[in-house]
């Protein structure tokens, strides 16, 4: 199962790096990741999203997608070295965050695959604390199971995307489920 889906999202990464083979030339522009993955392409990837099987319903949009890669446009986030680099980059995020957040099962339609960006919040809702690290205490009452594209988990993680985030998601981790930006 794990081989079937490397080598599916292998052929998805192979069709859109060949496609790109004949394309424009590389760009020099540092905030052009909505156009290497455009709003089509990031609709056909996660088409199931507004399913009603799916909770997140639109959540994941493609202007948040942007936006938040473009806050970290500077720290390189699809933004260095070679175009075909660069959409491998931006593609692997997205192949990983899909699977994170898949809906899918194994005769879904379109497969298993089609299927990302379903959830926003784990459906085991535990509480996710390691109360030995101190560097990043648990706040009362707040809970560090999944969320979001990446389906963050536990205080230490919470608390340092937090800090890279400029935003206390140790008092409010809710935010990575209910800002998608
Ligand atoms: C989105 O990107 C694809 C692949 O590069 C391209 O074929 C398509 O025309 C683009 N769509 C828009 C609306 O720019």
């Amino acid at each position: 199962m794990k081989l079937y889906v490397v080598l599916l999202l292998l052929g998805l990464l192979w069709s859109v790096v060949s496609a790109a083979a004949g394309a424009a030339p590389a760009s020099t522009r540092r905030d052009d990741v909505g156009k290497l993955i455009n709003a089509t392409m990031f609709n056909e990837m996660i088409k199931y999203q507004k399913d009603p099987q799916c909770p997140s319903q639109g959540f994941y949009s493609h202007k948040a997608f942007v936006a938040a890669a473009r806050s970290f446009a500077k720290a390189g986030f699809g933004t260095t070295g070679k175009l075909a680099t660069r959409k491998r980059e931006l593609l692997a995020f997205l192949a990983q965050t899909s699977h994170q957040t898949t809906g899918g099962w194994l005769t879904a339609p379109d497969g298993p695959n089609a299927w990302g960006y379903c959830h926003m919040r784990e459906t085991t809702q535990n509480s996710y604390c390691k109360k030995s690290d101190p560097k990043w205490p648990c706040v009362p009452g707040q809970k560090y199971y999944g969320r979001g594209p990446m389906q963050l988990q536990y205080n230490y993680n919470y608390g340092q995307a937090g800090k890279a985030l400029g935003l206390d998601l140790l008092k409010n981790p809710d935010l990575v489920a209910t800002d998608a930006t």
